[in-house]
């Protein structure tokens, strides 16, 4: 089993009343700074032994919200495929969380970029988002679209309001 993520912790914290892209996601646990869905892809690799992988690409992605956003949207528009620092050893998983922000109603084009240099085939896909209001927002079906020889299970959505930036009990 392994669990794959990808999320950019944002410096700035959240603020309310924002519409849904707005607010930031860094998170302290552990004595860490970390997103909210690499927290969350942690908790398969602690309560079941999973591999963790977290996915990061080449250039390192602002930490600032409004130039994050922007350079987010960026790379949506122009359909790019970020180069990766590196890929998960799939052949040795039959399970793979796979973990991710939704940006801009839609998966981050990283995960874009590394589905289209892996082969899911045969595998179980259990994606799952820590999100801002969008919950999945269709991405389940895009990575079903993407692998259709996966079996690509129900999505996962968090509200990022529900994981919460404090420490918690073992
Ligand atoms: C560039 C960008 C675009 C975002 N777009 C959306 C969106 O369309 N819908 C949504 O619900 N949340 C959106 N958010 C909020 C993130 O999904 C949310 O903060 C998430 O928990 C961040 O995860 P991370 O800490 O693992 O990076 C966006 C955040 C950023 C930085």
């Amino acid at each position: 089993m392994s669990s794959i993520s990808f999320s950019e912790p944002e410096e700035s914290k959240a603020c309310q009343g924002v519409d849904a892209v707005s607010g930031a996601s860094a998170l302290r646990r552990d004595g860490q700074v970390k997103g909210s869905n690499q927290y969350v892809a942690e908790l398969p690799a602690r309560d079941a032994g999973a591999d963790l992988f977290r996915l990061e690409t080449v250039e390192q992605y602002p930490r600032e919200h409004e130039a994050l956003t922007k350079f987010a949207k960026g790379e949506a528009e122009r359909n790019a495929r970020p180069e990766l620092k590196a890929l998960p050893d799939l052949p040795a998983y039959d399970t793979v969380f796979i973990g991710y922000p939704v940006w801009w109603y839609g998966m981050p084009m990283a995960l874009h970029a590394m589905f289209d240099k892996l082969d899911f085939s045969g595998k179980r896909i259990a994606p799952f988002t820590v999100h801002g209001g969008s919950h999945l927002g269709g991405t389940d079906d895009e990575i079903r679209r993407l692998e259709p020889s996966a079996k690509v299970l129900k999505g996962l959505a968090i509200s990022r309001s529900d994981v919460a930036d404090e420490d918690i009990p073992q």
